[in-house]
Parts: structure tokens; C-alpha cells; sequence
């Protein structure tokens, strides 16, 4: 059997539990066989030997499961940085982008500025806005302790200086106000909760869960903005496509100024932006 062959097994395979069967498989093969992209190209009609194509069942076996293929593969691209990922930790999606787009955009003009990753999971956020404005000085605050693992690692990964506190949001007081909060929260609600995809379950429920409406951190970190923001600090939070107004009015009813809602490129609402006046 050749790598070819057994692309194409695990294709028609794969046509059955995921929408993009050609992409799933060579990322698959390419992990599988240790290879990378460009091999994957040359070396097509190269027989496998029986230990890779054990390697490729074993994979496609836990990807039927449910296992997320980034947890199959044990990295995923995040603002074109590497970042590992595996069982207890949330993958850094591509909406996410637009939050450190946007913290970068208002950081533009502040040389040294000091910024809170708060639920910072595998510290993707965090990590890509320090690498991009070395001059920032970025805490990245996660809780769980599979987590807060792999955050430690991927700073390491991207030689990137953050700092990291392993703490409950709920509870951890700074020494120090900061000049920018970042946070990508739990948002989805408990109805939501009944109906998540296969994958998406295989992922922490501390991750995803925020409380029966959904706005659980959003409360939090509204009402106890003092706690972690200066006056005159930016907060820039994630929320779920359907929770604009709510977090939009939190945000106003606790002391933020000229807050705005941006969409994602897929026109979804997808981060609340404000200016904090104490
Ligand atoms: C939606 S994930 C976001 C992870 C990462 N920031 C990202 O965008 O990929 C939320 C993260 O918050 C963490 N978390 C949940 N409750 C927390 C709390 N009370 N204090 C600190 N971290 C918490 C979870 O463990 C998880 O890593």
C-alpha cells in the first residue's frame, strides 16, 4: 500500500464524520508519518509500512470518537503561532483572531502597556498580543490545572515573556490595576450545553460553561472592573453570536464609555470593546 492508498482509505472514511475529508486526512497522514506538508506531496507513491498505517487507524479510530483532529495532532496555528493542544484545554479558534486584532489596533499608540489575559486556557490570546507588541507586559490568569500546563508550555514554545498566575478570576486580587483586560470567557448557555457538537463536548466544561444565561463572567468582570482595570482602561471581551445587547448594556451600566460591538468576518457579533471610568 502506498501513502496515496492509504490517503485515500482514510478519505472515503472520513467522508463519513467530517465535513473536510481531504484536509482531516493529510493532517492525519502528515502526523501520523511524521512528515511534513511538502513530503506529503513527493512522496505519494511511497509504500507505508504497517506500523504508519497502524498509526493512521489508531487516529482515525479516536478522530470517529469525537476526538477533535487538533487534539489528534497535539498543535494548532493561532495568529500563524504554534500552540499545543490536547485533552483539558480549549483550541484556540479563528474568531478569537479578531479580539487580538482589535487589542493591538488600541495598544498602537501605548509603548510598555500592562494587559490581563483573563481565562487565558492555553494562553493563546495572551501570547499572540504579547509576540506581536513586544513593548507589552501580558499576565495570563487560567484556573484549571491541564490548562494552565499547556499555557506554560506554549510561552515556552513561542519564547514569548508572559507571566502566568495560576487563579480563579472570582477570587485573584492584582497588586496592580492594568491597562487593557483581555478575556475570552465561558459564554455558552445552559440550554446550549444540551446541543454541542461531538467534538466541542470533548473539551472542558470549565471552558465553555458560563452559567445559566451565559453571562456569567460577563457580570463579573463588569461589575468588579475596578478590581483589575485602571481608569481609563480597555476591556475587550468575547461573547457568543447572540449576546451583543446583553454584555453590550453590562458594560454600560458599570462605568464603560464609548463601548462598541465589532462582528467577525462572517458577520457574527463577536467582541465588546470599552473604555473603563471609575
Ligand atoms: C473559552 S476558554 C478561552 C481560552 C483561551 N483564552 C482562548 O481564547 O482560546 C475559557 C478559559 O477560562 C478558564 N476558566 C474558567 N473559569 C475560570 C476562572 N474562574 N478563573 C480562571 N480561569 C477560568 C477555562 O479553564 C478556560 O481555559
Amino acid at each position: 500500500m502506498t501513502v496515496n492508498d492509504a490517503k485515500q482509505s482514510l478519505i472515503l472514511r472520513l467522508e463519513t464524520i467530517t465535513d473536510s475529508p481531504l484536509f482531516e486526512a493529510n493532517e492525519i497522514i502528515i502526523a501520523a508519518l511524521k512528515i511534513n506538508r511538502s513530503d506529503l506531496i513527493l512522496c505519494g507513491k511511497n509504500p507505508i509500512t504497517k506500523a504508519d498505517k497502524r498509526r493512521i487507524d489508531r487516529l482515525f479510530k479516536k478522530r470517529k470518537k469525537g476526538v477533535p483532529l487538533q487534539y489528534l495532532l497535539g498543535e494548532w496555528e493561532f495568529y500563524s503561532l504554534p500552540f499545543k493542544v490536547g485533552q483539558g484545554v480549549l483550541i484556540p479558534r479563528g474568531d478569537t483572531e479578531l479580539l487580538v486584532d482589535l487589542a493591538l489596533d488600541e495598544l498602537e499608540h501605548t509603548k510598555g502597556a500592562t494587559v490581563f489575559d483573563l481565562c487565558a486556557g492555553s494562553g493563546a490570546i495572551g501570547i499572540a498580543l504579547q509576540k506581536n507588541d513586544p513593548s507589552a507586559l501580558v499576565t495570563l490568569v487560567e484556573k484549571s490545572k491541564k490548562a494552565f500546563k499547556y499555557l506554560t508550555q506554549n510561552a515556552a514554545l513561542n519564547n514569548s515573556p508572559v507571566k502566568f498566575i495560576r487563579a480563579n478570576i472570582f477570587k485573584w486580587r492584582p497588586k496592580h490595576r492594568a491597562d487593557m483586560v483581555i478575556c475570552n470567557p465561558p459564554y455558552i448557555t445552559k440550554n446550549e450545553m444540551k446541543s454541542l457538537q461531538k467534538e466541542v463536548k470533548n473539551e472542558p466544561r470549565l471552558a465553555l460553561f458560563g452559567g445559566n444565561d451565559g453571562l456569567k463572567y460577563y457580570k463579573f468582570l463588569t461589575q468588579n472592573a475596578g478590581r483589575f482595570l485602571k481608569s481609563g482602561g480597555k476591556m475587550l471581551v468575547e461573547i457568543g453570536a447572540a449576546q451583543a445587547d446583553d454584555v453590550l448594556n453590562l458594560f454600560k451600566a458599570n462605568g464603560f464609555e464609548y463601548v462598541k460591538v465589532f462582528k467577525y468576518i462572517n458577520q457574527n457579533d463577536r467582541v465588546v470593546l470599552g473604555t473603563f471610568n471609575s
